[in-house]
Parts: structure tokens; sequence; C-alpha cells
């Protein structure tokens, strides 16, 4: 239903209402506790009872989970995210279930808009609801992705409903998981019992958790309408086949979509409900939805009229979805529209652990935005998580962001790993949500495809075959404008995997999940190459297409590890203990094993490159932890995008990142931290995907002592003909050490062309690089690749001594400050930070991040906006009390 945008038809109502017709548009109130007031009581009666005659009652917060209202009002502000807070809420192992047993109760006000009919709509409760209507008992549903609706009175009413968490809400040890008896109930997001990113949730997200809404209208709702898009090819432009229907509503409605242009070239038809056929019609000329870089995400309306009057009104796109064999790659690819698309993305929980920010527009347009920013084009919502909230998906219809959406089952407890192949234990309960959720969802042209779970096999075991039967069955019945694809991954079984079985698999592997060398993500399929599976050698080829899953630590900024860390420790050099604070926020060090593929080096020779790669400092404090990380993290998730970007279309057709956000402040896989303030690794892989047009440099094994450099083309259209320059800057100075030119060729659409050879003009200590080409600049911190003697080819920072250099800003409009680097040295990586008074405003759309400035130069950073009261920049090097600019 939210999918769905209501509008009145003003000028009619006025006529109908005197003509005393009720055909027209319906009202919906949302119900949420900003408009509307509710409490929570606890039908235990050690809590407190429900007494029906009893008006008091803790104020709940809805949507809003039992813990997310109980923090408001029982835990004194407690913060559960800063330091180990989280301990100090109690389990639900530890206090039983009737502690997160509660009845939500509100009084609903009469029937205002004057129709006949009134329904309320759950969007989202978990784990069993039950609703009261006056106290009688008028419907229930289980399963966190099943949306409810009741029939209800036009007169007011007192309104309750009862939520009770998991019957096996398992025990909060760590892991992936817990004790992963969680996955016997479901569908549920998995993660509520803890994974290696993220604690157990207390109350296992039990709750109102979505949207609550009453809907008055007049006559039967049209419910879940859909727009299905067929391609019918003509000449340049594409004419679009279009057929609209509803899982419900009454028959004979008209519905009609203005074509973009030309108003005499509107469709029109009549909507499809069961028993009542439709009719479909063409829209000449469509315009296509495209994802951003390929095109714009072009959005039409159906409108769904009655008489004249549009009843109901909803956004969808005009594209095209599928998953085929790529023989170059030996395996899946996609295509959107009839074009080939290098999948570069990343993988998503979701917003909060709590679920706070479930109906929140602007969270996930931010959220998504950032993705975008860091170059992503496809976001994974991955199967131990939720079924994502029309709100992020109407923000991925909007930026031109694909998602593949999975459903509710992760290898780790559903069998493949640990738990049973035959879990959950109610398998109907299962089919239900999903075929809740696909109506829910399957109007957003952004989805692109839907998966059957995380990591599950084998493929006629995972999921059970009754569910994944429904599964394929539902999408091809209820959707059928996308594929289906049963697992992200077969979990190494080489023997049973068929490359060329798309639907079965999207790969036969993932990971891995650590730092590398960085020339080692130029190798194919890095690390994972040197594993032995059955039937293979290891050290050979093997085709992963796609890779789901790989990826490595990351680390805030300083001011955003301050902002929930309360310890002043710092984690130590690897193998020593970690401070407590940092493992409860899932803290993983950046270590490299370097003597993978170099005969010379002792196996598992390991290196931590925040301590060993740089001049030694005692103690280490938390600023150079961080400063240090920033720069490791932005050479590593760099490498790792630019490495697979080499191969594309060769070896691969995509990869996503593990993963690009995290839903608590943990320090594991994340661009941007759940302040939303982007760390180096979003910069690191922004460099490598923010032109389609791309040149890199390659850190893959040097010929004659000199690098490769590459260009890549992964847009649509010829890249031209065009000069590479390559300038090296010494640092910490910033003095130019030589420029080597190259011509590059046009260079085709999905190919890579070698454009020239560079040689480091020094072989220690890292060097400042500038990439011109084709009016782009980007810049780049590499030691000398060739250099086979350093500890971590081209990660050599021996050279980075603590040079603090100063920064000087000038405001130059509401939106514009001009910095300059007044010091003698190079400042770099340099973030700045926007303020409101004392606050920082997060996020905000610079115009450049994590940029390096030389000494005496000056750049211009503009945002789009808010306007706040200061300007500061930090950095690697930045001198920091000084760097305030008021404006
Ligand atoms: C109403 O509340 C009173 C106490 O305030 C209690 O004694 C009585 O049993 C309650 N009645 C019902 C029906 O719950
Ligand atoms: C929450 O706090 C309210 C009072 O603020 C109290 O009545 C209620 O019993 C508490 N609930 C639990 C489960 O602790
Ligand atoms: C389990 O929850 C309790 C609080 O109820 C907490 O003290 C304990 O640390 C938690 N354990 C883990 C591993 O999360
Ligand atoms: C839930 O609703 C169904 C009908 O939809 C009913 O048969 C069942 O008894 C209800 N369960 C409970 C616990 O009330
Ligand atoms: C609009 O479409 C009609 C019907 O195809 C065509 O005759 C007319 O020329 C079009 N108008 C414009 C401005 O393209
Ligand atoms: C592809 O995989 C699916 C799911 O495992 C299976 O049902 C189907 O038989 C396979 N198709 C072929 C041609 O092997
Ligand atoms: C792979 O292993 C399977 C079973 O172990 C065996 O039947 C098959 O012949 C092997 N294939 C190759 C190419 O070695
Ligand atoms: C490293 O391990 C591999 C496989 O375990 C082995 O083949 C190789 O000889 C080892 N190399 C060294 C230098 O120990
Ligand atoms: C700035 O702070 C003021 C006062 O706290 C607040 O009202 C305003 O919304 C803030 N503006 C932004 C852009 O955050």
């Amino acid at each position: 239903m939210a999918a769905l945008v209501w509008q009145s038809c003003l000028l009619l109502l006025a006529v109908e209402r005197a003509r005393g017709d009720s055909s027209r548009a319906p009202c919906v109130h949302d119900l949420g506790s900003a408009r509307q007031s509710w409490t929570l009581c606890w039908p235990a009666l050690q809590y407190g009872g429900c007494h029906s005659n009893s008006s008091k009652g803790v104020r709940a917060r809805v949507p809003g989970t039992v813990l997310a209202s109980m923090l408001e009002s029982n835990f004194s502000g407690l913060d559960p995210y800063v330091g180990m807070n989280l301990q100090q809420l109690p389990d639900i192992h530890q206090v039983g279930p009737a502690f997160y047993r509660v009845r939500y109760r509100t009084k609903v006000a009469p029937a205002s808009c004057g129709h006949p009919f009134r329904t309320l709509i759950l969007r989202g409760a978990s784990y069993e609801s039950r609703v009261f209507v006056d106290g009688v008992e008028r419907a229930n549903v289980t399963g966190m992705f099943r949306r409810l609706r009741v029939p209800v009175p036009s007169h007011g009413f007192d309104l309750e409903v009862e939520t009770s968490p998991p019957p096996h809400f398992g025990v909060n040890v760590s892991g992936q998981g817990g004790d992963h008896q969680l996955a016997k109930d479901g569908p549920l997001a998995q993660f509520a019992l803890g994974w290696d990113w993220v604690q157990a949730t207390p109350d296992r997200n039990t709750g109102l958790w979505d949207k609550v809404e009453v809907m008055e209208h007049s006559s039967q709702l049209v419910e879940d309408l859909y727009v299905r898009t067929a391609l019918l090819q003509r000449g340049a432009g594409h004419d679009a086949l279009l057929t609209v229907e509803a899982h419900k509503g009454p028959c004979g409605l008209k519905w009609r979509v203005r074509h973009h242009a030309n108003r005499s070239l509107d469709a029109e038809g009549t909507l499809a409900v069961p028993h009542c056929p439709g009719s479909s019609a063409k829209l000449e000329e469509a315009k296509l939805w495209w994802p951003w870089q390929f095109g714009d995400p072009y959005l039409y309306e159906v409108e769904i009229l009655d008489g004249d009057c549009a009843i109901l009104r909803q956004p969808f796109g005009v594209r095209h979805s599928e998953v085929f064999y790529e023989p170059r790659t030996d395996g899946p690819a996609f295509r959107i529209n009839g074009v080939r698309i290098f999948l570069a993305g990343v993988n998503w929980i979701t917003t909060d652990q709590l679920l706070r920010f479930s109906t929140n527009s602007q969270r996930y347009e931010d959220e998504v935005r950032l993705m975008r920013t860091a170059g992503a084009n496809v976001i994974r919502v991955w199967g131990g998580g939720i079924a994502e909230r029309p709100e992020f998906y109407r923000a991925c219809d909007r930026l031109g962001m694909l998602v593949y959406q999975e459903f509710w089952m992760t290898g780790d407890n559903n069998g493949a790993q640990a738990g049973s192949f035959s879990w959950p234990l109610d398998h109907q309960v299962f089919v239900d949500n999903v075929q809740d959720t696909i109506l829910l969802l399957r109007g957003h042209p952004s989805l692109f495809w839907w998966g059957g779970g995380n990591e599950l096999w084998p493929s006629d075991r995972s999921p059970p075959m009754d569910i994944s039967r429904a599964e394929r069955g539902l999408v091809e019945a209820l959707d059928g404008s996308r594929p289906y694809i049963q697992t992200s991954s077969l979990l190494q079984q080489m023997q049973s995997y068929d490359p060329k079985n798309v639907t079965a698999a999207l790969s036969v592997d993932d990971g891995p999940y650590g730092s590398q060398v960085p020339g080692e993500f130029f190798q194919r399929n890095p690390y994972l190459r040197f594993q032995r599976y059955p039937n293979r050698t290891g050290l050979e080829p093997f085709p992963l297409s796609i890779n789901p899953e790989l990826g490595g630590p990351n680390f805030p900024t300083f001011a955003g590890l301050r902002r929930f860390i309360r310890t002043r420790q710092v984690p130590g050099r690897l193998g020593s203990p970690q401070p407590a604070e940092f493992a409860w926020h899932n803290f993983e060090a950046f270590v490299v094993n370097t003597s993978l593929g170099r005969p010379g080096l002792a196996n598992g020779t390991l290196v931590d490159p925040i301590y060993d790669l740089w001049p030694r400092v005692s103690p280490m404090d938390q600023k150079t932890y961080a400063d240090r990380a920033s720069v490791v993290q932005y050479v590593q998730y760099r490498s790792l995008f630019e490495g697979y970007l080499q191969h594309q279309w060769s070896w691969y057709a995509g990869l996503l990142l593990w993963k690009g956000q995290t839903p608590w402040p943990s320090l594991r896989g994340f661009l941007y931290d759940w302040y939303l303030e982007a760390n180096s690794a979003h910069q690191g892989m922004a460099a490598a995907l923010q032109h389609t047009d791309h040149v890199l440099v390659s850190l893959e094994p040097c010929t004659l002592g000199a690098a490769n450099v590459y260009r890549v083309n992964r847009g649509m259209e010829d890249a031209p003909e065009t000069e590479v320059a390559l300038t090296f800057f010494s640092l910490p100075q910033g003095e130019v050490l030589g420029t080597s030119r190259f011509q590059a060729p046009l260079v085709e659409p999905e190919a890579v062309a070698l454009v020239g050879h560079a040689r480091w003009p020094r072989r220690d200590g890292a060097l400042l690089l500038r990439v011109h080409h084709n009016g782009h600049v980007l810049e780049h911190l590499l030691s000398d690749p060739c250099n086979g003697d350093a500890l971590l080819p081209a990660m050599d920072y021996g050279n980075l001594e603590p040079t603090p250099t100063t920064l000087r800003a000038r405001a130059w409009g509401a939106f514009e400050v001009r910095v300059t680097n007044v010091g003698a040295f190079a400042a770099l990586l340099v973030h700045p930070r926007l303020w409101n008074g004392t606050e920082e405003v997060l996020p905000v759309w610079w115009n450049a991040d994590y940029f390096n400035l030389l000494p005496g130069e000056m750049r211009r950073i503009t945002w789009t906006g808010p306007v706040g009261s200061d300007v500061t920049f930090s950095g690697f090097n930045v001198r920091e009390p000084e760097e305030a600019l008021v404006i």
C-alpha cells in the first residue's frame, strides 16, 4: 500500500458531496505517534497486566519496536549504541518473553471523510500480532514482513495491537545468528540474534516496527496496484506495452498514463483484477528507467480513474531486467533494457538495528545517495536482514539505484553451516510473507532481482524445496518482470555448480573478508584462488562472474570514533588483546597475509598495516590510529574495485562489497558510519567508480619494473581518444617528480585498453599521483607497486612522518569555501565538515571529499546546503585546533 499516493479529486469532491455520490479517492490517516497518542501495557501480571479500564501506561513510539519505545520511557536517556550500554538492556533470553510481549493502545477517532468503509493497515509487525477493536479480537498475523488489513468501524473505537516475540528467541551468544535458534521462526531479521558485525538485539525487533494507517474508502480498496511493462523494440525508441493490474479491487476501473511529451499519446485501458480481465495499451516512444550513469531513472505515473477523477496515483518505470549466461565470464550477468551492466555495488543490512527509521524517507534517501556518491550502481539487501521498506525503494527508484532483494534465510542458520535445512518450522507462514512482500515491492523499477537467500546450499534442500518452488512460482505469477535467483552463493560446492544455470546460484563462492596485498585484488578471484576446493587443486582460475561479497575492515574518522567509543585505548598490534569496547563494537584489524602468492616468504607472514608500514610511534593514540586507517582503507577499497574493473567482462560481470553500511556504530563493514559521516573507503570506492570512463594504475605483477596503466570503459558509448597524464608528487613536500604522458586510444563500451607503463620515480615511500584524462582529474596515494622488497608493495608509508600542515579557508557565499594549504607539506585526505553551532551536519553533499592539497594550492569546496555556521577541515596530517572557519 505504501507505494501508493492517494489524492483527492478536490473539484469533484464538492460536486459529489452535493450529489451524495461516494465514488472518490480514499482518505488515509497515519496513526503514528507523531500525530496520535499511544500507550504500551504488558499483559503479564508481573509487569502490571493490561486492564481494560486502566488508562495509564508507558508512552509508545509508533512505529517502533518494544525496545525502541522502552528506550524513550524506561531507560532514562540511555543511548544503547554508546560504549557498552547495550549490555545494560535486558536480553529476552534473560528476562523471558513476557518482558517484551506488549499491547499498543490508542483511541481511533470517528471517520471524518464521509466514506462508508474503513480499513486498518499494519505494514509491519513482529513477530506474532493480534488486533483488538473495542476489546474484541478481530485479526492476527505472524511474521515480520506481512501486512494486515482489518475492516474497522466508522465510529470511534479503542484499538489494541498485541505483539509477541518470536517463540525461539535464542541465546545472545555472539556470532552469525547466535545459537541459531531464531531461524526456527521466520520470516524475521536473523541478525537480531547477533552477527560478527552487530550484537544481539534484546527484544529481537518485537513490536509495531512499521507504519500503522487507517484508510477510509467508498468501496472495495484497490490493493497492490502494479504496472507490467514489456518493451517492444522499434527503431531508436522503445514502445512499451503496459498492463495494469491490482491484487484486489472493483471491476471496471479505468487506468491512464500520461505520455511524457505528447498528450495525444497518453495510454489508457481497464484495470485488471482477479476475475475481471483488463485491457493493455501501448505507450509509444516510452522513456525508459535507467540506472544512474546509464541514463535517467525516468518515472511515469499511473492513475486509476473513477469516471474522470483519479482516485489513485502511483509512480512506475518502464524497464526490462534479465539475467543471462555470459560466456566470457562463464557465469551469470545482467542486462537492463537490453544493455549489459557491470554491477559494482554494496551489501546492505538496514538503517538501524532497532528499526527506528522504517518510515523515514530522508534517512533512506541519504543512505542511498551516500551509496551512489560512492559509485555503487546496485545494493544487495542481504537475506539475514529485512525486506526493505517502500521508502527505501522510492529513494532507489528516484536515484537510479538497482536493488537485489533477498528473502530471509541464510546458510549460517538454515542448514548449510548450522541450524537445519528444514527451518523455519512453519513454511506456510514464510510463504505468506514472501507473497505479501512481492505484492508490496513489485511496482518499484529499481528492484532488479529477487534472491532466495544468503549462501544457501545445496540447491535441492535449501531453501526447503516447497519454499523455493513457492518463491519461484510467486515471483513468476505476481511479478513476472524480474528474475528469481535461488541463492547468493553455493558455498564452494564446485562439483555441483553449473555456471550456466543462472537462476540456481549467483555464484559458487564469496569473500574474502580481510585486507590484502593491494596487488592481490588484480589477480583472478583475489585470495580465493588459494582455496582448495573439491575437484580443484587451487591456484587456478575458476569462474566467479559476480562475487556477491568481498571486503575487509573499516574504520571511522577520529571524530566518528569518538561519537560512540568512550575508552581512549587503542587496538594493539595484531595478536595483542583488543580493548573490550572495541571488541564489543566488532573491531576487525587490517591484517594482511603477505606470503600469499609470494614464494619467497614463509606461509602466514602477517602484517598489521597500521603499525608495520609506518614510522614507529609510541604510544599509539586513537587519532594516529584513525589517520593511518584512513590511508590504508582508501588504498584497500580503491584497489578492490579497480582490480575487478580491470577485468570487467573478461573474468567478471560484477562485485558487491561486503558491506557498505552498518545498522549500528560497529567497526566493521561501512563506507559511512551510522551517523552518516563518510570515511575514506567511501572515497576510495568513488575514485574507482565515479566515471564510467576510468583510468587506473594496475597493481598486477609489474613487467619491466613498471606498472601498467589501463583505461576502462563501463559506459554505453565509446570513450574517445584522449591524452592521459600521470604526475608524481613527492611526500610530504609535494614537489613534482615527473609526469608520464600517454595517448589513450578510443575504447569501446565494455572494453579495457592498456594505455602505457608507469615507472615510479622513487622506490621507497608513498607518492601522490594525479591522473588527468578526458577532463577528469583523479588522485591516488601509492608507493612503487614494483618494489618487491616492500613489506606491502604499493603501501609503503615510511616517509609519512607526522608532518602537520595548516589549511586556511575563506567563506565565498553561503555554499562555498576556498581552502588553501598555507603549510610546508602536502595535506592528505582532507575531509570537510559542516557545523550548525556545536552540532555537526551530516550528511553533506560536498563537491570534493578526502582530497589532497599541495603547499600553496587552493581548492573551491561547495555543497548543496544547508547553510551552516562553520566549515572545518580534518585530514591525515591537517592541524586541527585552528581549522574552524566561521561563515
Ligand atoms: C478496573 O480497575 C480497578 C482498579 O482501578 C480494578 O479493581 C477492577 O478490577 C478493574 N476492572 C476491570 C474490569 O479490569
Ligand atoms: C517501564 O516503565 C514503566 C514506568 O515508567 C513501568 O510502569 C513499567 O512497568 C516498565 N516496564 C517494564 C517492563 O519494566
Ligand atoms: C547478552 O545480554 C546480556 C544482557 O541481558 C548482556 O549482559 C550480555 O553481555 C549479552 N551477551 C552477548 C554476547 O551479547
Ligand atoms: C488468527 O486468525 C485466524 C483467522 O485468520 C483464526 O483462525 C485464528 O484462530 C486466530 N488465532 C488466534 C490466536 O487468535
Ligand atoms: C503527437 O502525437 C500525434 C499522434 O502520433 C502526432 O500526430 C503529433 O505530431 C505529435 N505531436 C508532437 C508535437 O510530436
Ligand atoms: C537449475 O537449477 C534449479 C534450481 O536448483 C533446478 O531446479 C533446475 O533443474 C536447474 N536447471 C538445469 C537445466 O540444470
Ligand atoms: C569431481 O568429483 C566428482 C565426485 O567427487 C567426480 O565424480 C568427478 O569425476 C570429478 N570431476 C573431475 C573433473 O575431476
Ligand atoms: C605454503 O603452503 C602451501 C600449501 O599449504 C605449500 O604448498 C607451500 O609449499 C608452502 N610454502 C612455503 C614457503 O612454506
Ligand atoms: C541548526 O540548529 C538549530 C537549533 O538547534 C535547528 O533548529 C536547525 O534545524 C539546525 N539546522 C540544521 C540544518 O541542522
